[in-house]
C-alpha cells in the first residue's frame, strides 16, 4: 500500500514573499528526495484558474462578500477533487501556496463573513481534510505596503489599511489555535527567513 502524502499550505499576506518563499520550500524538500507537486489557491485546475481570474480582476460592480466566498470554495472542491486529493492518495507531497486559512483570515476577517458560515462550507468541501503543516510568513502590513508599491495591484492588493490588519490577526488567531502552524517573521532579511523555514522543514520531515 503506498503511503499517503502530506500536505503543506503557505500563507502569508500580501507582498510578504510567498513566491520566493514557495520556490525555497519546494527545493529544499526535493533536495531530500520527496517527490512533491506545487499548486495554488485559487487555482490550481483549468477551471479554478478561471474562478481565480474572475475573483482577482478588477471590476466595477461591488462583489458579494458571500458571492466571493463560494467562488473561492467552488474552486477549491475542484482543485481537491482534481489535484490534491489524487496526489496525496498516490503518494505525492502537496505543496500549496494559500488554502482555507485564507479563507477565514481574507473573507472572515478582511470582508467580515461569519466564521460558522465558512466552517460549514470547510466541512463540505474538506470534509476532514487539513494540512499537515502551514508556513505562515507573517509580515507588518506596512512594510508589506512599501514592498508593493509600484506594483499593478489586483481586487484583494487595493484593500485599505484596515482590511490587512484584520486579515492578519485572524492569521495570528489561528496560528495560536492550530498546532500544524509556524509564524515565520517575514520582515526579517531574506537569509534568514529562509533559516527559519529550513528548522521547521527539518522539524517536518524527521519522523
Ligand atoms: P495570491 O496573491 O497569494 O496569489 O492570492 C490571491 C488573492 O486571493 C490574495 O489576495 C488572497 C485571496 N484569497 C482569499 O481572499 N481567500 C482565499 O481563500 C484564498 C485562497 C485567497
Amino acid at each position: 500500500m503506498t503511503m499517503r502524502g502530506r500536505f503543506i499550505t503557505l500563507e502569508g499576506g500580501e507582498g510578504a514573499g510567498k513566491s520566493t518563499n514557495l520556490a525555497f520550500v519546494a527545493a529544499w524538500l526535493r533536495q531530500r528526495g520527496i517527490t512533491l507537486i506545487t499548486t495554488r489557491e485559487p487555482g490550481g485546475t483549468p477551471l479554478a484558474e478561471q474562478i481565480r481570474t474572475l475573483l482577482l480582476e478588477v471590476r466595477e460592480e461591488p462583489v458579494a462578500a458571500v458571492a466571493e466566498l463560494l467562488l473561492m470554495f467552488s474552486a477549491r472542491a475542484q482543485h481537491l477533487a482534481r489535484v490534491i486529493e489524487p496526489a496525496l492518495a498516490r503518494g505525492d507531497w502537496v505543496l500549496c501556496d494559500r488554502f482555507t486559512d485564507a479563507t477565514y483570515a481574507y473573507q472572515g476577517g478582511g470582508r467580515g463573513v461569519n466564521p460558522m458560515l465558512i466552517r460549514t462550507l470547510e466541512e463540505l468541501v474538506q470534509a476532514d481534510l487539513q494540512p499537515d503543516l502551514t508556513l505562515y510568513l507573517d509580515i507588518d502590513p506596512a512594510l508589506a505596503e512599501a514592498r508593493l508599491e509600484g506594483r499593478e495591484r489586483d481586487r484583494f492588493e487595493r484593500e485599505q489599511a484596515a482590511f490587512f490588519a484584520r486579515v492578519r490577526a485572524v492569521y495570528l488567531e489561528r496560528a495560536a489555535q492550530f498546532e500544524r502552524f509556524r509564524v515565520i517573521d517575514a520582515g526579517a532579511p531574506l537569509a534568514q527567513v529562509q533559516s527559519s523555514i529550513a528548522v521547521v522543514l527539518s522539524a517536518f520531515i524527521t519522523p
